[in-house]
């Protein structure tokens, strides 16, 4: 892992944010911006890092990169939740793409230059053909959250050809664990603790997923950090393997004790596709794989959900 350098991590109060600045904070001078609209402060107890509360990319964030002389950028600050970016499309656009462009911009016009990590989703692609997604294969979102985080790969890339700011793209499949108020598996959760002999899952339980646990996915990121060029390419952080919606629901019941008929609603949700499964070609050149295996990482996000009052 890098060591020693002073890093930069917006949306590091956030889920996956506050797991990657633990990771790094042992052993690197930590900076987190956060606005705390999703993040909470909480997330970062006990974690040597500096929490300062702006927008990302507003004017004191900017300045901070201006000023910090930091290593390293990450940005993991979005609207990480494809229903808002289905109902609120213009907030999601702002947030998603022009705050990313912003930095991008900020950090062309320094002298000295940070190396800069943008996120992006599996939803860049949408509903693909074949498995599994590579990272070249034809992009089609289908909604406003994969068309903005598309919009940051492309910016990234063109930023490093045309500009050579120094900037990759690590494009996540969906995460689970402790901490993550949203998605499948914690609405999943909800539901199997909500009273009534149902679970109402959408779909048909056949969808598949690319699920990593999140201190897996810190392990990865810090992993893309210190390997691969910043040449403004994108590598996928995933699993390489697909979980089923059905298996997922069995999981949960099964770690929580919790026994419902399993109801399959049908029908999509808006932005929703069947089946995402990464290829991990390119992620093995960093030398990391996921190791928590998935009934892991479902029994430690359960204890924390019977945790939280
Ligand atoms: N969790 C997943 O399964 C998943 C999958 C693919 C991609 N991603 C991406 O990973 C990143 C982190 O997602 P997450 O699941 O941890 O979401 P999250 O909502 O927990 O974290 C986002 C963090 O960013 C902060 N934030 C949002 N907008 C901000 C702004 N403009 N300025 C400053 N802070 C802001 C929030 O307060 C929060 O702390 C996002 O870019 C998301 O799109 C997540």
């Amino acid at each position: 892992m890098i060591q020693g350098k002073r890093i930069l991590v917006s949306g590091g109060a956030g889920f996956l944010g506050s797991f990657l600045v633990a990771r790094l904070a042992t052993v690197n001078r930590v900076t987190v911006v956060d606005d705390l609209s999703t993040g909470r402060r909480e997330n970062l107890r006990g974690i040597d890092c500096k929490l300062v509360k702006a927008r990302a990319w507003g004017g004191a964030a900017c300045a901070l990169v201006k000023k910090g002389g930091f290593d390293y950028i990450v940005n993991c600050a979005a609207n990480g939740y494809i229903p808002v970016s289905v109902a609120r499309p213009w907030f999601d656009f702002e947030n998603n793409l022009v705050q990313p462009v912003k930095l991008l911009e900020t950090v062309r016009n320094l002298k000295k230059r940070p190396r800069v990590a943008v996120v992006s989703s599996a939803a860049v692609l949408g509903e693909v053909r074949s498995l599994p997604m590579r990272e070249t294969d034809l992009c089609a979102p289908v909604s406003p959250y994969g068309a903005g985080k598309l919009g940051v790969e492309q910016y990234a890339s063109v930023y490093a050809s045309v500009y050579g700011v120094p900037v990759k793209t690590i494009r996540l499949f969906p995460l689970f664990g402790p901490r993550q108020r949203k998605q499948l598996i914690y609405d999943l959760l909800v539901k199997l603790h909500a009273p009534g002999p149902d679970l109402r899952v959408y779909g048909t339980g056949r969808e598949r997923r690319d699920l990593m646990y999140v201190e897996d996915a810190a392990a990865g990121f810090a992993a893309l950090l210190e390997k691969g060029a910043f040449d403004g390419s994108t590598v996928n952080l995933c699993t390489g393997k697909g979980v089923s919606v059905a298996r997922v629901a069995e999981e949960l019941m099964r770690a929580s004790g919790i026994r419902k008929r399993i109801v399959y609603a049908g029908g999509m949700r808006a932005g929703d596709v069947k089946a995402m499964i990464g290829s991990t070609t390119r992620l093995k050149k960093s030398g990391f794989a996921a190791v928590t295996p998935f009934e892991e990482g479902i029994r430690r996000t359960v204890t924390w959900f019977r945790s939280v009052p």
